[in-house]
């Protein structure tokens, strides 16, 4: 979390920080600031709030400096303040650095510096940074580039992750960048380079990056952009161009980046499947290129990530259990990586990230290839942490997701699963033509119907006029549909601060149902055939307790019975979670709007979650 923006050029530094934080928001919120080279100062803006808070700090039209750097944060270490916003300096004011990411052992580092008689501002972990490159500055640096010797050195004492930019008023040429575990690329433009937490920030400026190794140091001057290995060693790097447009990371006249990307999900979904097969062909996977003979000695496949993500892995592993017939087990890979999962050669471990920056998923990763699992990462982001890690990657396509909540990363990370499941089967030969076949011309369907939920959007707008003041909220599904209650369910919690829970239809009796009293809303999502008796059983359990009731189904069901019903498009059940799922975004993106929240910045969260 936190997002970090840094720029050396000809032009006037801060307007580029200042836009380049705006797009940077959604890695946190809580404060914000900026460092700029002034004449031979460095000079700091900075408090808590948002970044637009910025403009109406004292002073920042008349930083003039081409040089600065810049950071919009999402507190970890002390409360969002004026104090604990980045950047942060040292004692001497030579030193300014904006960080990314958590220094675990910064409080052993605050008390050598204390006992050295630096004193300290704030309660972050980041402010040990410029004081111990001052530190070092000043004791025992020998030979050349003594700025980079000394940023070497600090980072050398950190524990932690970290993406690191620093700038200094006795070294007014260059800044210097450093990652470990936290995003960092740096943008090459002419006469002017970049470094950002993410790519989209610098866009509008560069199409050609640098996508920086953990413990690469970077010196990044006007004209040049210099690599260094962890032992200071110079070499060259590839540089990678962005076909991306800057306009996707646009608003597009949607009033919010999440409707925006709630109706990207058709074209989003084209992306994914993109050249990966026709009908009548064979699935194309020349990024994998499995033999039989390897998918043959898979005798487990764990699914690790987090949050919606998670959620999509779910749907994952049913279409793959069914069409493979390898068991998956799906994890939260926070808890994955503690409870010492039993991993061999012969596993596979699919690790599933919109950003590929979530510290939990890179770690379960690090874990899974340390036992020795085949690893396969699925991201939307290119060249992302999480990418780097796995021994294969397959990314989604999706394009640019901004909104903190996830909703064309999902549709999109079901669809590529779903791509994967029939690849592995047709490489294995474990489920016959005509059903893979079937699955295909279903997916392919899949962009026109979610054009058709998204054309009739009436009905969930008035329904979430009529309950956007409720307190709790149930949702309720069996089979697949039981992972899109999971997903309703966090989405109403992360932007309409409504108390919800989501259970498997059948296991309410077994507790939750004690919850159900008169008028408490409960919806249904009611898409599989072969569960509709039972799952219709279960909602009229929860009316006969006096809840009011939305289903969402594809199936033709005694309408009466219920307060509200909405009808989407018929697919395979495998792949309904792509469609069900819809109204229950939109619900929960209108109920916010009733609101009058922050759809695209909900409280407390951010979209990468990069710290543990
Ligand atoms: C929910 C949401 C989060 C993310 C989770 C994983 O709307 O956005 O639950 O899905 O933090 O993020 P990635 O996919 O980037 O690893």
């Amino acid at each position: 979390m936190c997002g970090i923006v840094g720029y050396i050029g000809d032009k006037k530094a801060t307007p580029i920080l200042i836009n380049g934080l705006l797009s940077l928001e959604y890695r946190g919120y809580d404060s914000a600031g900026i460092a700029v080279l002034d004449k031979d100062k460095i000079v700091v803006r900075k408090d808590k709030g948002r970044v637009n808070n910025l403009y109406d700090l004292v002073g920042i039209n008349d930083l003039t400096g081409t040089v600065g750097i810049a950071h919009t944060r999402w507190a970890t270490h002390g409360k969002p303040s004026k104090e604990n916003a980045h950047p942060h300096m040292d004692n001497s004011s030579t030193f300014a650095v904006v960080h990314n990411g958590i220094i675990e052992n910064y409080t052993e580092i605050r008390s050598f510096l204390e006992n050295k008689g630096y004193k300290f501002l704030s309660q972050t972990d980041t402010e040990v940074i410029p004081n111990l490159i001052h530190y070092y500055s000043e004791n025992g640096i020998q030979g050349e580039n003594p700025f980079l010797r000394a940023v070497k050195s600090a980072v050398d004492d950190l524990k932690g992750s970290y993406a690191i930019g620093v700038i200094s008023n006795k070294y007014p040429d260059r800044l210097i960048a450093v990652r470990k575990d936290s995003p960092l690329v740096i943008g090459k433009g002419i006469g002017e380079n970049f470094i950002a937490s993410d790519i989209p920030a610098i866009l509008p400026y560069t199409r050609e990056f640098y996508l920086p190794d953990d413990n690469e140091f970077v010196e990044i001057y006007e004209n040049k952009v210099q690599f260094y290995d962890s032992s200071l060693v110079e070499h060259s790097k590839a540089i990678k161009n962005i076909e991306w447009d800057a306009c996707a990371a646009e608003k597009d006249g949607f009033e919010d980046y999440m409707l925006k990307e709630i109706y990207e999900q058709s074209s989003a979904i084209r992306e994914t499947i993109g050249s990966r097969f026709r009908l009548g062909e064979k699935c194309d996977f020349d990024d994998l290129n499995f033999s039989k003979e390897f998918l043959s000695s898979i005798n487990k496949i764990y699914i690790v990530a987090c949050g919606t993500a998670m959620h999509a892995g779910l749907t994952g592993k049913t279409i793959i259990e069914k069409l493979c017939k390898i068991p998956v087990t799906v994890d939260i890979a926070s808890e994955f990586r503690y409870r010492d999962p039993i991993i061999d050669k012969n596993t596979l471990c699919i690790f599933i990230s919109q950003s590929g920056e979530t510290a939990d998923t890179i770690a379960a990763l690090k874990l899974s290839k340390e036992k020795g699992a085949t690893t396969l990462a699925i991201s939307n982001v290119i060249g992302s942490s999480i990418t780097r890690e796995a021994n294969y990657t397959i990314y989604t396509h999706a394009g640019p997701e901004i909104a903190v909540a996830s909703t064309k990363a999902y549709s999109s990370q079901v669809v590529l699963l779903a791509i994967l499941a029939i690849y592995f089967a047709e490489v294995l030969d474990s489920t016959s033509n005509e059903v893979l076949e079937n699955l295909k011309s279903e997916i392919l369907d899949l962009p026109v119907k979610i054009s058709n939920i998204l054309d009739n959007t009436e009905e969930i707008k008035a329904f979430a006029k009529k309950v956007y003041t409720e307190k709790d909220m149930f949702f309720l599904g069996r089979g697949t549909d039981y992972n899109v209650a999971l997903e309703g369910s966090l989405k109403l919690k992360e932007i309409s601060y409504i108390h919800s829970e989501a259970y498997a239809a059948g296991e309410l009796k077994h507790g939750p149902i004690a919850l159900i009293e008169n008028n408490v809303t409960v919806i249904g999502i009611i898409t599989d055939p072969k569960l509709i008796e039972k799952s219709l059983s279960n909602i009229q359990e929860v009316i006969t307790r006096g809840a009011k009731t939305l289903i969402i189904t594809n199936q033709i069901i005694p309408s009466d019975h219920f307060n509200y019903v909405i009808n989407i498009p018929n697919t395979s059940a495998l792949l309904s979670p792509i469609l069900s799922v819809i109204p229950l975004q939109l619900l929960s993106y209108y109920i916010s709007k009733n609101k009058g929240l922050d759809v695209d910045k909900p409280r407390n969260l951010a979209k990468s979650v990069t710290v543990e």
